[in-house]
């Protein structure tokens, strides 16, 4: 019988806060805080079932290679990974907030001739500007962004806007949305095949979460 282990890769922060009422209501409860211990493997309540604690941008990595059989990530940071070698079979309906173009307040795409984004999320950024026909110059920025702008880096930011509180707190505005965002189960594609007994289970018990959270909500 092939090796029914699983391994679970989750960022600490918002994901692992709303992902464990998930994972709680499919049976399954971490034994440590991410918060409180320093340990990067959490065991869980069942003993065949381990969480990996890593950065929200290196989810799909693990997930890709293997390293863990699932794992939990925001669209937006799939879409900048690409996808290779993972499957994406739960919206999970959490961390839900926009992509969006952002720029000072009462300005315009359309102000500047090839405008200077600022961005973390270079990949998403570029096919966005470039599907809509817009010559643009993107700068890699890794957090902050807001402050591009301000101090004359960029014209713009591509960023995660939810409340607009960050954006408003900084003369900014929302100027177009790139895509809705929300968090999704990602597994790895040989997981899924020979880990079938406990992945597919498994994924139902989740789609059956999720749907009952969003019925209460
Ligand atoms: P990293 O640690 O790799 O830099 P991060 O700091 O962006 O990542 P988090 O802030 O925990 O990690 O965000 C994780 C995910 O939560 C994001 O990829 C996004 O999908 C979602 N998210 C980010 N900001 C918000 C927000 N303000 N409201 C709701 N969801 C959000
Ligand atoms: C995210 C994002 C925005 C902010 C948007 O930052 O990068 O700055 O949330 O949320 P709002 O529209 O409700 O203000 P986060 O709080 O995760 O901080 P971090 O990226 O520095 O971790």
């Amino acid at each position: 019988m092939s090796d029914q282990t699983l391994t679970i890769a989750l960022s600490k922060g918002r994901i692992f806060e709303d992902t464990v009422p998930l994972l709680e209501a499919a049976g399954i409860e971490p034994l440590e805080d991410p918060e409180s211990s320093r340990k990067l493997i959490l065991e869980t309540s069942l003993p065949n079932i381990r969480l990996l604690i890593i950065r929200a941008t290196d989810v799909p990595t693990y997930v890709q290679h293997g390293a863990a059989d699932m794992g939990v990530a925001g669209k937006d940071v799939l879409m900048e990974h690409g996808g290779e070698g993972i499957y994406e079979p739960l919206d999970l309906a959490i961390a839900r907030c926009r992509l969006m173009v952002a720029g000072p307040k009462g300005g315009r795409l359309e102000s500047r001739h090839r405008l200077r984004v600022a961005t973390k999320f270079v990949e998403s950024a570029r096919a966005y500007f470039s599907r809509h026909g817009r010559q643009v110059e993107i700068i890699k920025l890794y957090g902050s962004m807001e402050l591009a702008p301000l101090v004359g880096l960029a014209d713009c930011i591509v960023d995660l806007v939810d409340t607009g509180g960050t954006l408003r707190a900084n003369g900014l505005e929302p100027w177009e949305t790139i895509a809705e965002i929300s968090s999704r189960l990602i597994v790895n594609k040989a997981s899924m095949k020979m880990k079938a007994e406990v992945v597919k289970p498994l994924i139902a018990r989740l789609k059956a979460a999720v749907d009952k959270h969003s019925t209460v909500a």
